[in-house]
């Protein structure tokens, strides 16, 4: 397959209005004249990008829609593709949880779930097939987590989205390849972005520590390996490493390994 070739064609990334969704966005336009249909619920932030990318000389759609309501997520369907085509989607949106499993309550599970699962398989599906459709040999990406890869002890919510994702997205890469339609899935580390206050991941790591990527080059790395069109990208040399020696680690050492990095910022006994 070809690279994907953004220049004059659209592509929607769901969670721009901060952190990776935001820099992987000014990348497209800057650097690759792309066009956009920017998605989050805070619409501000997106105006104010989308100000800024139209000096690319780009076009710039902005829709507020919230992953977690099933309406919201039909609707960005609706109309990122009512009169356009969509070349590319990335599916970026995501939230965290960090603590005690014992202490989420399960309407932040059923959030994290929607946002996470349920909306990225819907959308993920509902673009392919528009894209499918179209005949270009667009592309998607979906945005998972290391988290995914290792039981990740009080994320263990989290983790278990992230998990799906991995094993989603790389499944339905293979179905897509024989359209030629791309699937890639993003799988960062720690990144410096507003998730770590959100979720409280930043009480333990915070910009400038080691294994914390800035989001822009984290987003250079994404948008990389997207228009490769590779199926499984993992950023970073440490992430690399310590992916590699985990797959070698029983899961419940793995398990002790991460209760024993981030009990200190829980205050656990
Ligand atoms: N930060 C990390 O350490 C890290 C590590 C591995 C993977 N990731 C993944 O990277 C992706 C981007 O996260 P980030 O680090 O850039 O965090 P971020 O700065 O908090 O950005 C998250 C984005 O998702 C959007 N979002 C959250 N809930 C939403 C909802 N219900 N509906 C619509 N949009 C929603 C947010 O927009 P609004 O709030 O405006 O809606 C925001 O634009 C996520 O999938 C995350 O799991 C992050």
């Amino acid at each position: 397959m070809k690279k994907l070739s953004l220049q004059g064609r659209f592509t929607l990334i769901t969670g721009a209005s901060s952190g990776l969704g935001l820099e992987m966005a000014r990348i497209v336009a800057r650097d690759h004249k792309g066009n956009l249909v920017l998605v989050a619920r805070r619409l501000d932030r997106l105006e104010a990008l989308a100000t800024e990318l139209r000096a690319h000389g780009v076009e710039v759609v902005c829709l507020q829609a919230d992953m977690t309501r099933r309406e919201d997520v039909q609707r960005t369907f609706d109309e990122a593709t009512k009169g356009r085509s969509i070349y590319a989607a990335i599916l970026n949106a995501g939230v965290s949880y960090f603590g005690l499993t014992l202490e989420q309550s399960f309407e932040s599970f059923e959030q994290m779930l929607a946002t996470n699962v349920t909306s990225v398989v819907w959308l993920a599906q509902r673009f392919a097939q528009h894209i499918v459709a179209q005949g270009d040999h667009g592309g998607l990406m979906i945005v998972s987590s290391l988290a995914g890869t290792t039981p990740t002890t009080y994320q263990a919510t989290y983790c278990g989205t992230k998990a799906f994702l991995n094993n989603f997205g790389v499944a339905f890469g293979e179905e897509l390849s024989d359209h030629g339609v791309s699937l890639t899935v993003f799988v960062p580390g720690g990144i410096a972005t507003e998730m770590g206050e959100k979720s409280g991941t930043g009480r333990k790591f915070k910009k400038g520590d080691v294994g914390m990527m800035d989001p822009d080059a984290c987003a250079q790395i994404a948008v990389d390996g997207f228009l490769a069109r590779d199926r499984f990208v993992i950023p970073g040399a440490l992430n690399l490493m310590n992916h590699f020696f985990l797959r070698f680690t029983p899961q419940s050492t793995a398990a002790g390994i991460t209760k024993r990095i981030y009990r200190s910022a829980l205050a656990v006994k």
